[in-house]
């Protein structure tokens, strides 16, 4: 039972008491708790044990007081069922087995059925939406996103097989944003039917796109993703780093709020996406290794920036590092709360 439900009124840009704040990450190695799990379980192992990674999920809730709990899984988990054999490797990232290579690679990704290919995902949120006070964020990585790592075959800094395929061989890369377009759906829907409130696309690579390229190659797909999902009437947050030059594009996607990262200021990110929709961030996670003080400072004038309008969620600007002191996040999360309180109390 959702007891507090700041974080859904702040994305439907009602009035809020407060700033909502959770973090992306929230649930990580900066935890002594989860490197203790992490030492019996891999990533993906904690993913198949609904009740260890609904525990995993709730800690950060708990540890940190944040106004919203998001989904243990991983960008690459349905990518499994799509049929591409991958790895998470430490410091590094998902690894694929076999990357995408020809158009044979691409016609063979099957399409997902969520509740019988990954039935521990909805055990997890089940379990989860009966325990939880505040709102479940589902998730899941955006076409591009995906596509960058199941072409690459791991991270990557340019993206040129990516880049080569989208430029070079439209009709394949479309086949692939189709593909992609329709696993999205699919398990984002059996996410919110299992109980989550709210969802969110992660497109954290699409950044390296221009703005002419990314309406070209992404924004149709990322339309009918949003388009698709209206009817769930959750709200539905697309992210992605350094894209604010996308972001008067973004508009289009027909999502309710926006992530951004700190390279943008809260006040040019309103203004290049209107009054009609949220916006969510944007400390640089890297401020959190500075004194409290200049901390404060950050948080400050980004919450004065936030309370501008209706429709604001403090986040990072993306997820927290595994250095990261707990009793850092715990007062960042405290201040923001009282501060903001303070603040929009005038
Ligand atoms: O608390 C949460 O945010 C929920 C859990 C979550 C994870 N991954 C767990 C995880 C979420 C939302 C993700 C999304 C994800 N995964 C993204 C999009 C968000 C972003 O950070 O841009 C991406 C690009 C991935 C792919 C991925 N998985 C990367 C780049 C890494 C980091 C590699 C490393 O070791 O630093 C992972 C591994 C991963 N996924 C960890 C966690 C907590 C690292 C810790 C571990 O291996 O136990």
């Amino acid at each position: 039972m959702i007891e507090n439900d700041l974080f859904l009124r702040a994305c439907r840009r009602e009035p809020v008491e407060r700033i909502p704040v959770w973090y992306m990450r929230q649930a990580g190695r900066y935890q002594p708790d989860y490197r203790e799990v992490r030492k019996k379980y891999s990533l993906i192992e904690i993913c198949e044990h609904p009740e260890v990674c609904a525990q995993v999920t709730l800690s950060p809730v708990q540890q940190l007081g944040v106004d919203a709990a998001i989904l243990f899984s991983d960008i690459m988990v349905p990518i499994g069922a799509m049929g591409l054999a991958f790895d998470i490797q430490k410091d590094h990232g998902p690894v694929i087995e076999q990357p995408l290579r020809q158009a044979n690679d691409i016609e063979r990704l099957k399409p997902i059925d969520p509740e019988s290919d990954l039935p521990y995902v909805f055990e997890t949120i089940k379990i989860l939406t009966r325990e939880l006070k505040v709102p479940l964020i589902g998730f899941s990585g955006a076409p591009f996103t995906l596509a960058s790592y199941m072409i690459e075959g791991g991270p990557s800094r340019d993206y040129l097989r990516t880049k080569a395929l989208m430029y070079g061989e439209p009709k394949l890369w479309y086949m692939l944003m189709d593909r992609l377009g329709d696993m999205v759906i699919t398990y984002l829907r059996a996410q919110v039917q299992a109980g989550a409130s709210a969802i969110q696309i992660f497109d954290s690579w699409v950044g390296s796109l221009a703005p002419d390229d990314y309406a070209e190659y992404v924004l149709p797909t990322m339309q009918r993703i949003f388009t698709q999902l209206s009817d769930l009437h959750v709200p539905r947050i697309y992210f992605g780093v350094t894209t604010g030059e996308l972001l008067t594009t973004f508009v289009k996607t027909g999502a309710d709020v926006f992530g951004v990262d700190w390279r943008v200021p809260i006040r040019s990110a309103r203004a290049r996406v209107g009054r009609n929709v949220a916006i969510q961030g944007n400390l640089d996670p890297a401020v959190l290794f500075a004194p409290w003080a200049e901390v404060q400072r950050r948080a400050e004038a980004i919450i004065d920036m936030g309370i501008e309008q209706p429709g604001f969620i403090f986040n990072l600007g993306h997820g927290v590092f595994p250095a990261t002191s707990v009793e850092q996040l715990q007062r960042l999360t405290s201040f923001v709360h009282t501060y903001s309180e303070r603040a929009l109390r005038g």
